[in-house]
């Protein structure tokens, strides 16, 4: 028997999973019900390991489950019992055919579409939690109305905005709840359901309503203009480089101006993560859909700046190197696409581990929760790759460190320790600009930040 208190998300990953406990927690008189076809990431949320490292979230999943949260395989029975469903599968870029390499990738969506339309017995409240292109609710809206029993469903649009490795703060503490409706009968009350929901624990005045498109609209805007700035900074940390100016220097500058503001101008490798490339893309996409081109190469331009950037950092490590990584060793600090998770979904540190493998480097990666996921990013590669649970053995007659995340602990290591047991010359990059580089050049390392002057000890070095 459906319950107007009973909901389902479909998908357990790094959206739904965290997104649902939260819900859970805050709003103990809803039964929360995550349903997932993947038996073995359902076994683990039911587990003491969690599929998935967020710092806080066992805390949050451990208050909830067995209570009003739970974790099934059983997409059925969670659709027949439930009132409001979340959809949160993945839209990956599509690999072929039309718009291959650029628009998303539907199919997941429409097969949830179609098995809520085929196993609902009650109206439905559907809610878009992934990522969807613009005009997306209104395809799935149509397929689920085609169900032949005239069972009416409502479909709203509610993006995630939560960030990993900060996921828990960001759902307890969002910004803004988005939430988004059609313009049908009836979907007034559909987004009241929503709105009542968020209620639990954000400030009304940060739930903000607008029509569907406006809401899926948003979600990609929002990706697209924080990779935005993050290119942006990392095009002039090229031109620092160059001219002698530093580009912490230049970003602290500008980002003092308040209409500019400080957060997402760290220069770094490159942006990573499930989200922004994909996103960027779609609204790429989009423009080109409605022959709008000169929007979409701008927007565009912002992925080729961050593949330029990864490349780049790749490149420089060569050069530095006298022009040969042959057989030598390089310590990858960090392969997660940033602090805090083992995620390592379109992470820098795959494309740079390639060109550095092309290059005949040995590879030695540590991170403190991404091996696994590097492990199989890396599939294929075993012979030129070394995976290191300790840092100081990953630098052990290495030719050089690259930090390519920014975990902390990074900070905390022994630099003088890691320095004695390498390789001479030592060199190291920091592709993310958080280490001490004036220390480490009086330890006696090659010091390369990104986006200023090295630090050479070098005679005629330039
Ligand atoms: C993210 C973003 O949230 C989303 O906006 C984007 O569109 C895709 O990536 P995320 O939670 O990180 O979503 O994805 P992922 O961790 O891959 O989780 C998706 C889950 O859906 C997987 O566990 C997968 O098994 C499940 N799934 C997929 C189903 O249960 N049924 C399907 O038919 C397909
Ligand atoms: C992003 C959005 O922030 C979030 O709102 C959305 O829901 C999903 O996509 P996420 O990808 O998890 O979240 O992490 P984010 O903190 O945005 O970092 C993305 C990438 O940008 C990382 O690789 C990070 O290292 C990089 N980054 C971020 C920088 O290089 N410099 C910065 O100043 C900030």
């Amino acid at each position: 028997m459906e319950n107007k208190k009973s909901i389902l998300c479909i998908g357990a990953g790094y959206v739904g999973g965290p997104t649902m406990a939260m819900i859970a927690a805050k709003c103990p008189d809803y039964t929360v019900t995550v349903a997932d076809i993947n038996a073995d990431r359902i076994a683990r949320w039911n587990s003491d390991s969690l599929p998935i490292y967020e710092p806080g979230l066992y805390d949050v999943v451990k208050q909830a489950r067995g209570r009003n949260l739970f974790f099934t395989t059983d997409v059925e029975q969670g659709i027949r019992n439930a009132y409001l469903i979340f959809v949160s599968v993945n839209t990956p870029t599509k690999t072929f055919g039309a718009g291959a390499g650029k628009a998303a990738d539907l199919q997941y969506w429409e097969k949830c579409a179609r098995l809520i339309a085929e196993t609902a017995d009650s109206t439905k409240i559907v809610v878009e939690k992934s990522t969807l292109p613009v005009r997306a609710a209104e395809a799935i809206h149509r397929i689920l109305q085609s169900n032949p029993r005239g069972i009416e469903f409502h479909v709203l649009s509610n993006p995630e905005f939560l960030a990993e490795g900060t996921a828990i703060r960001d759902l307890e503490n969002p910004d803004r709840v988005l939430i988004g409706s059609m313009t049908v009968p009836d979907s007034h009350e559909a987004m009241q359901t929503l709105v009542d929901l968020y209620a639990h624990w954000v400030p009304r005045e940060r739930i903000l309503t607008t029509n569907v498109w406006s809401s899926e609209m948003s979600k990609l805007v929002s990706n697209a203009m924080l990779a935005q700035r993050i290119s942006s900074i990392n095009s002039i940390s090229a031109l620092c480089e160059r001219t002698g100016a530093d580009v912490s220097e230049v970003s602290r500058a500008v980002s003092m101006d308040s209409r500019i503001g400080s957060k997402f101008l760290r220069p770094g490798v490159g942006f990573g993560g499930s989200c922004f490339k994909k996103d960027i893309l779609n609204l790429v996409y989009l423009c080109e859909q409605y022959n709008l081109d000169a929007v979409a190469k701008y927007w565009e331009q912002v992925v080729l700046m961050n593949d330029y950037q990864e490349r780049r950092f790749a490149e420089r490590i060569v050069k530095a190197m006298f022009n040969t990584l042959s057989g030598k060793r390089i310590a990858l600090f960090g392969f997660a696409f940033k602090a805090d998770t083992g995620d390592t979904r379109e992470s820098p540190a795959i494309y740079i581990s390639r060109m550095l493998i092309e290059e005949h480097a040995k590879l030695a990666i540590h991170d403190p929760q991404a091996l696994p996921n590097a492990r199989l990013d890396m599939k294929g590669y075993e012979d030129c790759i070394e995976y290191c649970e300790d840092p100081y053995e990953a630098a052990r007659g290495a030719h050089a460190i690259a930090i390519i995340t920014d975990w902390h602990a990074f900070t905390e290591l022994d630099y003088q320790r890691l320095y004695d047991s390498m390789e001479k010359p030592a060199f190291l990059f920091d592709g993310r600009n958080i280490l001490d580089h004036r220390k480490l050049f009086e330890i006696g390392f090659e010091v390369y930040p990104l986006g200023k002057a090295k630090l050479s000890h070098m005679v005629h070095s330039r």
